[in-house]
């Protein structure tokens, strides 16, 4: 029987069956015992009333008195004569277990004779006696065993149902449903146990959200930090792959968890990597490079993970893209041979002068004149060369501070035509300006002028005797639009992208007599950026150029960074100020 409420039953219903058995074997044998004692002083007491009656009577009355007394007492008279010979027996014949008294009676008569008076009683009435009507004794004893069945149960049922629930809900929460709980309505024990099993279920629920909230927010981390992830397991399978992995290694468009490395990754480097890391059990780095989609450079670095009894348990694979490192470095060492090749070449030129000056030229004033001027303009050059790559370095750097006030857009042209004004006469070139004088925008002047002012004398650099140049200022609302336009020799196509870069010159030869360096553009395109700005440039080759400039008119806050703290002399956008606020940085005067 599997029910726990059905065994209670039963055991308890066996057990009232068994103490009513017993207590009516019990009964039965002392009452049966009583009954027995109580029939034999009956029928001792009867033959020896009846042994008195017949005494000193004649058969004839004892033959008609017996019959009336045998019915009257219920029992078997017989009366017998010497030898045990029956004379006559009255009442019904004598059944199994009957019980006979014997008494001598001497009869009237000739005879006279003695006789034996046998009382018999019959054992059936004897039962009867003591059993009384079975029938509906036995009905009434079912129907309360029903009833006593009935109540067992409920009670059995009320007793285990804690239980029952307790095993339910033990079951649900191996089956992962944590928090539930048992109504408690036991008493003592079960109480006990189901505030145990309550409890339990509460802390279980509480651990499982830690667990699964855990899981989950290192699961977020993972999957979107920037470097890239990869899990492998003992065997070079892999088991995990982060959002950045799946970019970098260009693995989301194919099936990779639960593949061999080789299959996932489809990169040869990487795999003879993993191969490595799984022979030697130490962990390894490697540079990638990846040529499709497009090209990248990345770092990989593989570590062995152990579990707690040494064995290689997986393999964590993090990968960084290092393309821009790597571009940047490359730059860089390209911008230092270009800056010690331009640096080369006015020192040369000074020692070369130098050293003929030594060699007797000193001894022709004329020569000399001409020599000491050439090595002046050339130690000028070197100067502002200088000067203009630590230029270019502390604003790539962002180190430049910048002081942002409401400058007059006429005011700031006037200022940089008045600057190159000699400049333009000196190659008959006519400037002129249109802007409206009353727009202004929210800029740091000094750095505005910088750029306008590399503008101009690019202008009338490269445009040739008796040309034009034109300033323009236009409104476009938010942002202005600064403009400076030329009919100069213009730009080739091919080189319109690359002007703006450091050392960059169309033409190199006439650009270094013409004493350019190269960073002008680079350092004009760094400061517009600065200012929240784009530039850009449209030529024609032969027909003139013409640079834009677009400025916000009201300055991002966010955008630019924090004011300068050195303090500034009188400023604003009337303030006429010397060309350059850091010295040098301005080149105004292409003579030197
Ligand atoms: N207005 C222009 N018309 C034609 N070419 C120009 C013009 N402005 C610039 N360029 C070309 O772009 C190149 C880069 O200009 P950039 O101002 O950066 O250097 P630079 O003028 O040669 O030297 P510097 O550093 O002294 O200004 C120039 O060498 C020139 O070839
Ligand atoms: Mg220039």
């Amino acid at each position: 029987m599997q029910s726990l409420r059905l065994r209670l039953t039963a055991y308890v219903l066996g057990v009232v069956l068994v103490a009513f058995a017993v207590f009516f074997l019990y009964e039965a044998l002392v009452v049966g015992r009583a009954f027995e004692r109580e029939a034999r002083r009956h029928g001792e007491a009867l033959a020896a009333a009846l042994a008195e009656a017949l005494e000193g009577r004649t058969p004839a009355e004892a033959e008609a008195l017996l019959p009336r007394l045998a019915a009257a007492a219920g029992v078997r008279i017989a009366l017998e004569g010497a030898g045990g010979r029956p004379l006559a027996v009255f009442g019904a014949p004598s059944d199994e277990g009957a019980l006979s008294f014997r008494r001598p009676v001497v009869l009237a008569g000739p005879a006279g004779a003695p006789v034996t008076l046998v009382v018999t009683e019959a054992a059936g009435r004897r039962d009867d006696l003591f059993s009384g009507p079975w029938g509906p004794g036995l009905l009434g004893g079912m129907v309360l065993l029903g009833l006593l069945s009935l109540f067992v149960y409920r009670v059995a049922t009320e007793v285990t149902r804690p239980v029952t629930q307790v095993a339910e809900v033990a079951r649900l929460i191996s089956d992962e449903h944590y928090g539930v709980t048992v109504d408690v309505r036991g008493y003592g024990e079960i109480a006990e146990l189901t505030a145990a099993i309550n409890a339990m279920s509460r802390s279980l629920a509480l651990q499982m959200k830690r667990i699964r909230d855990d899981e989950k927010r290192f699961g977020d981390i993972l999957m979107n930090m920037t470097s890239g992830v990869v899990l492998l397991d003992a065997r070079g399978r892999v088991v995990f792959v982060n959002r950045a992995a799946e970019g970098l290694l260009h693995l989301a468009h194919r099936p990779t968890v639960g593949r061999h490395h080789v299959e996932a990754f489809r990169h040869f480097e990487l795999s003879e990597l993993v191969e490595r890391v799984l022979e030697t059990k130490a962990a390894a780095r490697r540079e990638l490079q990846l040529y499709f989609p497009e090209e990248r450079v990345l770092d990989a670095h593989l570590v062995p993970l152990f579990d707690d009894d040494g064995r290689l348990d997986a393999l964590l694979l993090v990968v960084h893209d290092i393309t821009d490192i790597r571009r940047l470095e490359r730059i860089r060492s390209e911008f230092v041979m270009n800056a010690s090749h331009e640096l080369k070449t006015p020192v040369t030129s000074i020692q070369g002068f130098a050293e003929t000056l030594l060699d007797g030229a000193l001894e022709s004033p004329e020569a000399a004149r001409r020599f000491v001027e050439i090595i002046y303009n050339e130690s000028e050059r070197l100067k502002r060369l200088i000067q203009d790559i630590l230029d270019l370095s502390r604003i790539e750097q962002r180190r430049l501070p910048l002081d942002f006030r409401p400058v007059r857009v006429k005011a700031l042209v006037d200022d940089v035509l008045l600057t190159v004004q000699k400049e333009a006469e000196k190659k008959r070139i006519a400037l002129s300006a249109d802007v409206d004088p009353a727009l202004q925008i929210e800029s740091d002047y000094d750095r505005l002028k910088q750029i306008m002012l590399n503008l101009v004398v690019n202008a009338i650099q490269y445009t040739p005797e008796d040309g034009r140049a034109v300033v323009r200022a236009v409104d476009e609302g938010a942002t202005v639009v600064l403009s400076v336009e030329d009919n100069g020799i213009g730009i080739p196509r091919r080189d319109l992208d690359r002007i703006f870069e450091r050392f960059y010159r169309v033409d190199k030869a006439r650009s270094r007599h013409s004493g350019g360096t190269g960073l002008g553009l680079s350092i004009v395109r760094h400061l517009v950026e600065l200012l929240g700005g784009m530039i850009w440039v449209e030529s024609t080759e032969g027909v003139g150029s013409t640079f834009f400039v677009r400025l916000p008119k009201v300055r991002d806050a966010e955008e630019t960074p924090p004011p300068r703290d050195e303090g500034g002399g009188p400023r604003g956008d009337d303030g006429r100020r010397p060309p350059a606020a850091g010295g040098g940085t301005l080149r105004t005067d292409p003579d030197g």
